[in-house]
């Protein structure tokens, strides 16, 4: 039977990951195309993992798959999602700062049948969140509590000059909305524009960034109010064995998304073998 096709835009720890995740082999895909601003990268991933893949340039790469997954930078994401609508594909974006950025990109995509899928990355309690909000939400907090090594180079620190490197005690060191949080940690707080995607948006999403010096977790709490009552949820990271600055959660977010994807293909090649699946809902 044929394996769903699949493109890797950004080659690096979470594209390891799915790699990893392919060889076990109980997810029907196969990994067709590798993109990578750093070409070295790509061969890297092809040839650690004997991949039968093309390295190529990112429009080739989306046109030879069925399916797209970034995993490279925030300003990776327009020219992607603006590939998978050339070509008609649907796509897993990663660096969900670059989407926040582009939110008319949501609506071109939905309006051209392209499925942009939204992990959940290294956060739990969004099925709640988005159920909540069939009834409405007034309030949506979410604070993240990062070691200072996990927060260092971000462009906020840098700008506002805070040197995290002798601290003692936990600082809050940001506290705005999604839309300022994505720009101010744009590689940290992925999170913050999932949680602001799936419910009441990024302009009253409201984010607290804790830098602390005692803990090795990432830490992601969640607080919600609605018409349903309120939630909670603390989701405490391990991070990915290759990145400190990522949560292993964040890439099995991506795997999870991508087996749904594969397996939801291989039954409509099964049933309905004359049509892609397509499905309006772009969540
Ligand atoms: N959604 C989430 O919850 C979540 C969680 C963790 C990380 N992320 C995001 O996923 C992305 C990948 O994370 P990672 O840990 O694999 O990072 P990484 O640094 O290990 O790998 C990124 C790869 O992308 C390549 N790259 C950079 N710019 C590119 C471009 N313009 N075009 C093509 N390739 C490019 C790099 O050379 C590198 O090989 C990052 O943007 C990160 O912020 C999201």
């Amino acid at each position: 039977m044929s394996k769903y096709k699949i493109a890797i835009i950004g080659c690096g720890n979470i594209g390891a990951d799915i790699c990893i995740a392919l060889q076990k082999g109980d997810i029907p895909a196969e990994i067709v195309a590798l993109h990578d601003i750093d070409e070295a990268k790509a061969q890297l991933l092809k040839r650690t993992f004997h991949l039968d893949a093309e390295i190529c340039d990112l429009d080739t790469a989306v046109s030879l798959s069925d399916f797209v997954i970034e995993s490279a930078t925030s300003i990776a994401v327009e020219p992607v999602i603006k590939s998978c609508i050339k070509h008609k594909k649907d796509c897993l974006i990663m660096s969900l700062s670059g989407l926040l950025n582009n939110l008319n990109l949501i609506e071109e995509a939905k309006n051209n049948h392209i499925r942009i899928k939204i992990p959940s990355g290294a956060i739990c309690g969004l099925d709640g969140i988005r159920s909540a909000m069939e009834a409405g939400l007034h309030r949506v907090i979410l604070t993240t509590r990062k070691s200072p090594q996990a927060l260092k180079g971000a462009p906020y620190l840098i700008e506002k000059n805070i040197d995290l490197t002798d601290i003692k005690e936990p600082i809050t060191v940001f506290e705005g909305n999604a839309f300022e949080a994505a720009k101010a940690f744009p590689a940290n707080i992925n999170v913050a524009c999932a949680l602001s995607l799936y419910g009441i948006g990024p302009k009253d999403t409201i984010v607290r960034i804790i830098a602390d010096p005692n803990i090795k977790e990432n830490m992601h709490e969640i607080y919600a109010e609605g018409a349903f009552g309120r939630l909670q949820t603390t989701t405490i990271n391990l991070p990915s064995p290759r990145n400190i600055k990522s949560s292993y959660l964040a890439s099995l977010s991506a795997i999870a998304e991508l087996r749904t994807m594969a397996e939801d293909y291989i039954m409509h090649c099964l049933y309905c073998p004359e049509r892609k699946s397509k499905n309006k809902n772009n969540l």
